[in-house]
């Protein structure tokens, strides 16, 4: 196995060792006000959306993990046929490694296969070529492509990137890529510094990819024969990266940390268009198999339509109007942050 695969696999391994399904987070501090005589009953068309032109049954998504090994393609095939059957969005995991290893287009290519007609978002690194990129888009057909921005994660890496300087590969993919862009972090959040720069880059899609889920600090220090576990604080929490993204008036996706329907409802009524999930969905898999991850979905879908219910909302396009309050430390912060 090549030291790519091997750490695709690894990623897989340890995602499993420090997942923590109730983990708290900054969800936790944040409230919804419910009117207690909403008039409005469940109703799941109340949860349909497009994404990329496509029809979708829910706001919510499998976002980026795996691909580039034996273990990721049973993986993406599994993913695939859920996302289908659920008639959500797929995202893949990070492609750049078929620059160097062709033949691991197969265990990406699954994923498509089972879902020809859904919504599939293909994922790069940041210094991959504009040429490997669209190849990678085509090859996928995918609707869209995630380049995500991962510099802890990277430095937390004994193998990983030292060069950040990714703006102008970025400007070059915005050039040549056909498809919609995605920048997205992968657990540390996107600031709202960045969030701005991308944005007049032309960049007007983001994933914040904030902390209090998946923590790729601590996966790469296992990994790693040093003691960077320090690290594993310097992620934005995902509200925070959320309130910032609003800031920043950039269109955005909120993930990280996502837990449960109610995690869903609080993204979108912060202003996320789209709201992703990925190791909670993928440990659900692994624990049991893509027929309970399919009735998993389709139960937080009858649970967030259930919501937007007792919420009095007879579709999406109103969320933000709902009020929310912070709990003071989360309030604190973003009042620093102002
Ligand atoms: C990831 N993530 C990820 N992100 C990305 O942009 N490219 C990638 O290749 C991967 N690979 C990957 C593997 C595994 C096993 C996991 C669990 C995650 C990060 C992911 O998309 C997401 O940003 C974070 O996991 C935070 O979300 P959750 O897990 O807290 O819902």
């Amino acid at each position: 196995m090549s030291i790519r695969s091997k750490r695709k696999e690894e990623h897989l391994t340890l995602a499993s060792k420090f997942y923590q399904p109730h983990q708290v987070n900054s969800f936790d501090q944040m409230h919804l006000v419910r009117p207690a005589l909403p008039e409005a009953r469940l109703n799941l068309a109340a949860i349909r959306t497009k994404m990329f032109g496509k029809d979708l049954a829910a706001p919510f998504f499998i976002n980026a993990m795996t691909g580039g090994s034996a273990r990721s393609l049973v993986i993406n095939r599994a993913l695939g046929q859920v996302a289908r059957q659920a008639q959500i969005a797929l995202a893949l995991g990070s492609a750049s490694i078929l620059v160097k290893e062709e033949k691991q287009l197969a265990s990406f290519m699954v994923a498509r296969e089972e879902n020809p007609t859904g919504v599939v978002i293909a994922n790069i690194n940041a210094k991959t070529s504009p040429t490997a990129a669209q190849k990678i888009v085509t090859e996928l057909a995918a609707d869209a492509i995630q380049i995500h921005l991962n510099t802890v994660q990277e430095i937390a890496m004994p193998e990983g990137e030292r060069d950040f300087h990714w703006l102008a590969n970025l400007r070059e993919l915005r050039q040549v890529l056909t498809v919609p862009i995605i920048i997205k972090e992968v657990g540390f959040g996107l600031d709202e510094a960045t969030m701005v720069l991308l944005h007049r880059e032309g960049f007007d899609l983001v994933d914040i990819a904030g902390a209090g889920g998946t923590n790729f600090a601590q996966i790469e220090n296992a990994r790693n024969p040093a003691d960077l576990s320090y690290l594993a604080d310097l992620g934005l929490p995902t509200v925070v990266s959320a309130v910032m993204a609003s800031r920043a008036q950039v269109d955005f996706v909120v993930s990280g940390g996502v837990r449960n329907p109610l995690d869903v409802l609080k993204g979108l009524c912060l202003g996320g268009k789209y709201v992703g999930i990925s190791n909670f969905f993928l440990q659900t898999l692994l624990d049991h198999d893509a027929a309970y991850l399919l009735q998993l979905i389709q139960a937080w879908q009858q649970e967030l339509a259930g919501l937007l219910a007792v919420y009095g909302q007879a579709d999406l396009d109103n969320l933000a109007a709902i009020k929310s309050y912070y709990d003071l430390p989360l309030k604190n912060v973003l009042d620093q942050l102002n």
